[in-house]
């Protein structure tokens, strides 16, 4: 946990236009004013986003919503009653005070109150709506420790706070749940099935093709810089050094490095250690990635997800 010193500096930072990347439960995000268009401008060009993906605006606390949005559908409060803090994100209309450029001219805005006793401190200290996008370059993989953030975005981030490796691990679950019929725009780090115990049933936007409405959820994303593809039935040697990224089991065969994300087979701590164990494969050299599903039940369905979106990323050339 960071000193309240350093605490005290970076909301001065974000106050006055900074970018600061700080931890929350699902990853690092890379925070600025959301109430200053020039500092959202900054997070853009930090991670060369394009501006057509909007921001989310992050809370101290759920209370702070009301006084910021007024008041939202009765479904979206009981959501946030319900899940904040924690890894969910909800769509609610964009107030005036928080520019355009945050929400990418749409007339919604994606907020949610992270469940970090830090990231809550830094937003509260702060005194302003923290928008905050993951702190990680457009299309690559996501950070879950500070040194992540640091070999990724370097000098276009005024300030990076340690809080150590995030607990989740994977984004946060974004629902809009304004009309009759919640729809999931991103699965995440909390499970559909919980979800649904609150909200009913709701439908899943898989969002892969077309105009995206949440376009983390574009096919290809979260990449790792190495070629990654999902390990199927009698794959084939391709002849380079591979890597292995395994659920439970530590896979047969002669790999050059093997990442097991749950000896347990427990699927939160394969979430948690999914980026992780992405970022360990892709800094040992090896020249491709095979990847194994995991199970598709609970935060397991965001894990392969996240996995196929990989694989994507690298079956269509990028
Ligand atoms: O867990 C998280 O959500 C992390 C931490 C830092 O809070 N943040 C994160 O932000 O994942 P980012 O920018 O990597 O993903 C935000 C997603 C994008 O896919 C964006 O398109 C979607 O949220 N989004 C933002 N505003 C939206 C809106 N008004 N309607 C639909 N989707 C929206
Ligand atoms: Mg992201």
């Amino acid at each position: 946990m960071p000193a309240d010193g350093d605490l005290a500096e970076a909301a001065s930072v974000l106050r006055t236009g900074g970018l600061v990347a700080f931890p929350t439960e699902t990853v690092y995000g890379l925070g600025a004013n959301a109430l200053d268009a020039r500092a959202a401008a900054r997070i853009f060009e930090a991670k060369a986003r394009p501006s057509f993906d909007p921001l989310i605006t992050h809370l101290a606390d759920a209370a702070d919503l009301e006084s910021l949005v007024g008041a939202v559908p009765p479904a979206v409060a009981a959501l946030a009653a319900r899940f904040w803090p924690g890894p969910l994100t909800l769509i609610v209309d964009r107030p005036a005070m928080i520019p355009p450029i945050v929400t990418s001219g749409l007339a919604t805005m994606a907020v949610r109150v992270p469940d970090n006793e830090y990231a809550r401190r830094l937003i509260a200290a702060a005194g302003v709506p923290v928008a905050a996008p993951s702190a990680n370059r457009f299309g690559q993989l996501s950070p879950t420790r500070a040194e992540h953030v640091v070999r990724g975005l370097g000098a276009a981030v005024d300030v990076v706070l340690d809080g150590g490796p995030t607990r989740c691990g994977i984004e946060s679950t974004i629902v809009d749940a304004r009309g009759e019929r919640p729809v999931v725009l991103r699965l995440g780090a909390l499970p559909v099935e919980e979800l649904e115990q609150v909200a009913g049933p709701v439908t899943i936007r898989p969002g892969s093709s077309g105009q995206p409405v949440a376009p983390g959820t574009l096919a290809a994303h979260y990449a790792p810089r190495t070629p990654l593809r999902l390990s199927t039935a009698g794959a084939t040697d391709s002849g380079v050094r591979r890597g292995y990224l395994a659920f439970r089991d530590r896979p047969v065969g002669d790999w050059a490095a093997v990442e097991v994300l749950s000896a347990a087979g427990d699927l939160t701590e394969a979430a948690a250690r999914l980026f992780e164990a992405l970022h360990r494969l892709d800094a040992t050299g090896v020249g491709e990635i095979v990847a194994e599903s995991v199970p598709d039940t609970g935060v397991g369905r965001a894990v392969n997800d996240r996995l196929r979106r990989a694989a994507a990323t690298w079956s269509s050339g990028h």
